[in-house]
């Protein structure tokens, strides 16, 4: 009966990890047509929706790569050496860091009415 319970066990830590590692895995996410307005903090990027559209940004710092946090009146701080990101265009505006943050690839999906977002920087028309 314990050989069992051992084996009941292992099975489950296993299909835990597997979620686990498909989570952080995963490069594509999607959200409904009704983000609100301003931020919404999804931990590996952000969305900024203003009257017309959606935008996403990668939430690691451009200055040595922490995660920024959360918004506080349309500001984003990294808590690990201070730097200052405008929200709206993920412009430092405070160093230390010098780069924006990264824009990602984010668009409306009309088929599924869902706004897309790909961990993959926006491709340049150039
Ligand atoms: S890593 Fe963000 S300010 Fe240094």
């Amino acid at each position: 009966m314990a050989g069992l319970g051992t084996a009941f066990l292992a099975l489950m830590w296993w299909r835990l990890s597997q979620f686990q590692e498909r989570e952080e895995n995963q490069l594509e996410f999607r959200h409904n047509a009704n983000i609100p307005l301003g931020v919404s903090y999804f931990g590996k990027y952000y969305l900024y929706r203003d009257e017309k559209t959606v935008h996403a940004f990668s939430t690691t710092c451009t200055h040595a790569g922490c995660r920024i946090g959360k918004a506080n009146a349309g500001f984003l701080q990294c808590s690990c050496h201070g730097s200052e990101f405008d929200a709206k265009t993920g412009k430092p505006v405070k160093g230390p860091a010098i780069k924006p943050l990264q824009e990602l690839d984010c668009y409306f999906d009309k088929l599924s009415g869902q706004w897309v977002v790909k961990l993959h920087p926006i491709k340049n028309e150039s």
